[in-house]
């Protein structure tokens, strides 16, 4: 019996909203004719993070909520922070995400860049032209770099200086070279491996000289049939804008660019909304059982009103975790393609649901129902 216990932390403003939208979907899936037939179950666990568990517990993420996560085989999460509780004291929601990241080992961050629907793609704040068929993956070191360098905070004692130190092991780059080759050949398909573009800054910091030297030996040494180019980070700012689909296939980065470059990536293919993210602890198929952890890429909006979230990100992050994580790629697929139907136009079939983000009106439950909706008809035509 495919049995999944899923650890869910909703998190803080929006992130139980976009997460509860995610938890009906895999609901209406588990409780469908096609899907209950095969025996699969969602054990649902919930808790609390960030902020939630600071008003609770007096700190963003407790022990018992790491055990329970380390047990689980995943983790679904939204997102935390917001300005009740700040983000510069010593207290801050934000230091659960990276400390949960670190106890699961979650060491490779994978952020699809892909118009989610045909119907979105005007949606983009850039031509359609331009973005029509954007298809690349932001894949982002997720354990260290300077996010987890030693640090210097200025004090009473020394008010002026502060720091964050950006170092990289050889073999910290090594493996997240060796997973873009496997997202890589996954992108691909039967057309043969994808591009991946190395993202770094090796022509100013030391610390980039070092990962351009690893991550082009592993590449020479155990995939030299993979095409791979070095683009500066500066520079790739510049061509994710001007001409994204150039970079359709894997875009290799430390943690702080990707962290910079997956929100850029967003923007580009329509919303924040639409950037879901998968966070894993080791390459699918290498015998890695830890638990992955899936969250979209975007924050806790503070700045929006109640149920106008777009939950698109979450529940794709939700599907990205079937495929990772339960190893339910025919539910994976499905829940995109309900996806997309959800949010296509009108005259192409679809149900032309949108958030404000994407310049509709519809509530985040809405979307999340529209979602259901689609997914039950396409689970239909399984049974
Ligand atoms: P944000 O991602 O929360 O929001 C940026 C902008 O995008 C805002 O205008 C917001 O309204 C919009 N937006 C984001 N997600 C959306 C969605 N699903 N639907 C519609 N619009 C959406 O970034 P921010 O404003 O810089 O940060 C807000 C808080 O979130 C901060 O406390 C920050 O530290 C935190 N944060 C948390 C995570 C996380 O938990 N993984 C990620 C990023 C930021
Ligand atoms: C993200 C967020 C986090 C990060 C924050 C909240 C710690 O911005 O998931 O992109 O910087 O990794
Ligand atoms: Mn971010």
């Amino acid at each position: 019996m495919p049995s999944f216990n899923i650890l869910v932390l909703g998190g803080d403003h929006i992130g139980p909203e976009v997460v509860a939208e995610a938890v009906k979907v895999l609901q209406s899936a588990e409780s469908h004719p096609a899907v209950a037939a095969k025996g699969i179950k969602f054990n649902l666990d919930h808790d609390l993070l960030g902020g939630q568990s600071i008003d609770v517990h007096g700190i963003p993420l407790t022990e018992a909520v790491i055990e329970k996560a380390k047990k689980s085989h995943a983790v679904l999460f939204g997102a935390v922070g917001g300005p009740k509780w700040g983000m510069t004291g010593e207290l801050r929601p934000e230091t659960s995400v990276l400390d949960l990241r670190r106890a699961l080992n979650c060491w490779a961050n994978i952020r699809p860049a892909k118009v989610p629907s045909n119907g979105v793609a005007k949606c983009s704040p850039l031509k359609e032209s331009i973005v029509k068929g954007t298809d690349f993956i932001v894949l982002r070191e997720n354990c260290g770099g300077v996010y987890f360098g030693d640090k210097q905070e200025f004090s009473s004692e020394k008010p002026d200086y502060a720091s964050d130190v950006w170092g990289y092991h050889r073999w910290e780059v090594e493996r997240i070279a060796k997973m873009a080759a496997y997202l890589s050949r996954k992108h691909g398909g039967t057309k043969g491996p994808s591009r991946i573009t190395n993202i770094d800054k090796a022509n100013v910091l030391a610390v980039c000289r070092l990962w351009r030297d690893a991550v082009w030996k592993i590449r020479d040494a155990e995939f030299p049939d993979i095409p791979m180019t070095n683009q500066l980070s500066d520079s790739l700012a510049l061509v994710m804008v001007k001409n994204p689909r150039s970079l359709n296939g894997v875009v290799l980065c430390d943690n702080i660019f990707g962290d910079l470059f997956s929100d850029e990536a967003a923007a580009v293919v329509g919303s924040l909304g639409f950037s879901p993210s998968a966070c894993l602890a080791g390459i699918p198929g290498d015998g890695t059982n830890s638990p992955g952890m899936y969250e979209p890429s975007h924050g806790s909006a503070p700045d929006l009103q109640p149920n106008c979230a777009n939950p698109v990100a979450t529940i794709q992050s939700a599907a990205m975790m079937l495929r990772y994580s339960c190893d339910l790629d025919f539910l994976a697929d499905a829940i995109d393609e309900a996806i997309s139907v959800a949010l296509d136009d009108k005259e192409a079939g679809g149900l032309e649901v949108r958030t404000g983000d994407i310049g509709g009106s519809a509530s985040t439950t809405e979307m999340g129902d529209a979602i259901v909706a689609s997914l039950k008809v396409i689970l239909d035509k399984m049974v």
